[in-house]
């Protein structure tokens, strides 16, 4: 089959779906904008896809990270089994179906190196309460290993963070100057409920659009 016929065929599946956010899910994302941006990461360590959809970003980061295993975090049961079908056979690639938002039930006791929130996060950080998105990152970032990274898409604008002792530094970007007030009060929302030590994300994420 084609790839673009499989992409189509992967819209339609999804679009059924009611966890389903259609959006530039573009296997290439990483060669043609990502890289640049993307850390050095140690052999053996895992990345956390969350919200993994179809599967595509998962093998996107095994294709980029192959000394690495990847997990493709989903909570729709049809993307699920759709990454599980296409992609688990791939090397280094594995499925979770759960709730990114209970990721110690999830991953208890896994640390990664990397946690990638690539167009979900940011979509939809507006709709929590400040308290509650806190408790949601808080409990990602827990789960990210001392020196690890948390990179937020949102089509094809980055953010990567790096977690430096109890902080979250901003690291690499890629945005748009022009991006609309929701996407940047949505990012800096993110930053504020992810940052553990105080740092001041709001001047960064100003500093970053201004
Ligand atoms: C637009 S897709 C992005 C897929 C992929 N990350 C990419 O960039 O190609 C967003 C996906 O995030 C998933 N998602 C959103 N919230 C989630 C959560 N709390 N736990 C697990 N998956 C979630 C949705 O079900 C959806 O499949």
């Amino acid at each position: 089959m084609s790839l673009l016929k499989s992409l189509s065929s992967i819209k339609r599946i999804f679009s059924s779906d009611p966890y389903w956010d259609s959006s530039h899910t573009d296997m290439y994302r990483f060669e043609r904008t990502f890289d640049p941006h993307m850390p050095k990461l140690h052999s053996g360590k895992l990345i956390l896809d969350w919200g993994c959809a179809s599967g595509l970003s998962t093998v996107g980061f095994s294709e980029r990270y192959p000394d690495c295993s990847v997990i493709g975090l989903e909570r729709s049961y049809y993307a699920h089994e759709y990454a599980k079908r296409h992609f688990e056979r791939s090397s280094g690639v594995s499925f979770v179906r759960g709730n990114g938002y209970n990721m110690d039930r999830l991953f208890k006791n896994k640390k990664f190196e990397l946690i990638a929130m690539m167009n979900n996060m940011w979509f939809v950080a507006n709709r929590f309460t400040d308290s509650r998105l806190q408790e949601i990152m808080n409990d990602v970032v827990n789960h990210i290993d001392d020196d690890g990274y948390l990179f937020l898409t949102y089509n094809y604008e980055i953010v990567l963070f790096q977690k430096e002792g109890n902080s979250l530094h901003m690291k690499n970007t890629n945005v748009d100057k022009d991006s609309d007030y929701v996407k940047k009060s949505s990012l800096l929302k993110i930053a504020r409920a992810s940052n553990l030590d105080g740092v001041d994300l709001e001047k960064l994420v100003d500093r970053l659009y201004s």
